[in-house]
């Protein structure tokens, strides 16, 4: 533990981020390098120690220890599908800075917030309900409960997954911090509509397995039971929920204060769409008070007129191009028995990349 209060990010910053954010990145990158603190999140010590998150959220670490290998489990998940999604684009979600890089970006209401914030509410959700299912948590299990005849015709049964106690979980702990701020401004508004949008991605694609029985898999039975979507499927919502995002702004209706879009022309969005205050930064400089990392050194593809074009991608300062030797094998062929002989080629590629 001697290097723990060296890694953690300064208060003042944590109590600007958005906690769902520094939650993710604290414990992805600090627990995933500290397999010894595995055991002993488990007791309720660790929880304070926890830096970067608020007191509700020490307090629900508490109360449901045993929960919090799937809450740093859910903040993996959801770091490593975010830039999956977004490794072709400017942003490309790098945590590598640690909480600056994700940081900064994410403190001003910007698309890619909405996103970081579903994401990661979702891979809480998910990677909950998942040890639900298992059988690892003592307070929630598996859905039991859905039986009979579906309109279909096959029989319900078995373990469905139950969201309602990983998706309640998310709510308490990832909306947490939000909700101690008070529902006034329109920052707080926005995340935890981008939170609830992010968790409602994986309800809205809940899936159904089956399995058949009957002479000689002949399929006279049929049982099903719900399961939750790959969380790759929940990604690719949320990413084309990204690129559909609505840009809102807060009106007082009645005593409430509510997200309109502020244009009229846009249609209104729905629990499940992302919303944004502010119009994102072009990402092209390098611009580390806004953590800010620019293209500058990043592969393009030379043929590409989208975003992971080098004319894009590199903002039109142009690019280097390398010729890089790669070695494959290839000419492979099958020897009786029981071998496969190759030939190693080797051929030169170019690889570009933005000055
Ligand atoms: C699903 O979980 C919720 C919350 O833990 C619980 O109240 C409910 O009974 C569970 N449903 C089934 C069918 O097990
Ligand atoms: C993201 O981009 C930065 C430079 O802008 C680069 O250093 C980093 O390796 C990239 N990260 C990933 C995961 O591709
Ligand atoms: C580059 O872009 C072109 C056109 O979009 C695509 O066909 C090709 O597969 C891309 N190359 C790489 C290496 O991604």
């Amino acid at each position: 533990l001697s290097s723990y209060p060296s890694k953690q990010p300064s208060l003042s910053l944590c109590l600007h981020l958005s906690l769902s954010l520094s939650l993710s990145l604290f414990l992805s990158s600090y627990l995933a390098k500290q397999p010894s603190l595995r055991s002993s999140i488990r007791d309720h010590e660790t929880c304070e120690r926890l830096k970067g998150l608020t007191n509700g959220q020490v307090q629900i670490c508490q109360r449901h220890v045993e929960a919090m290998d799937s809450v740093k489990r859910g903040a993996e998940i959801a770091i490593e599908e975010c830039q999956h999604q977004f490794q072709n684009r400017r942003w490309n979600c790098s945590t590598l800075d640690g909480i600056h890089v994700f940081g900064k970006v994410i403190t001003q209401g910007t698309r890619e917030a909405a996103f970081v914030h579903a994401v990661s509410s979702a891979g809480v959700a998910f990677a909950v309900t998942r040890a639900c299912s298992r059988g690892e948590l003592e307070k929630c299990g598996c859905d039991r409960k859905i039986r009979g005849l579906s309109p279909e015709g096959f029989q319900w049964s078995g373990c469905s997954d139950n969201l309602s106690y990983g998706v309640a979980f998310s709510q308490s702990f990832v909306d947490s911090p939000e909700r101690s701020r008070g529902l006034s401004s329109s920052r707080v508004l926005m995340n935890l509509h981008n939170n609830e949008a992010g968790r409602k991605a994986i309800l809205s694609n809940m899936k159904v397995e089956c399995k058949c029985h009957g002479v000689s898999g002949s399929c006279e039975v049929r049982t099903c039971w719900k399961v939750m979507p790959p969380f790759r499927k929940v990604g690719n919502v949320l990413k084309e929920k990204f690129d559909g995002a609505t840009e809102v702004q807060q009106r007082k209706v009645g005593s409430r204060k509510v997200l309109v879009p502020k244009s009229a022309q846009f249609k209104p969005h729905t629990i499940q769409d992302l919303v944004y205050l502010v119009p994102s930064p072009d990402f092209c400089e390098h611009d580390p008070k806004n953590g800010i990392l620019g293209t500058a050194g990043r592969q393009c593809n030379r043929t590409s007129r989208a975003i992971d074009g080098c004319e894009l991608m590199c903002c039109g300062r142009g690019f280097n191009t390398v010729e890089t030797e790669v070695v494959e094998r290839c000419s492979c062929k099958f020897r009786w028995c029981c071998s496969v002989k190759c030939k190693q080629c080797r051929h030169v590629v170019q690889v570009h990349s933005c000055r």
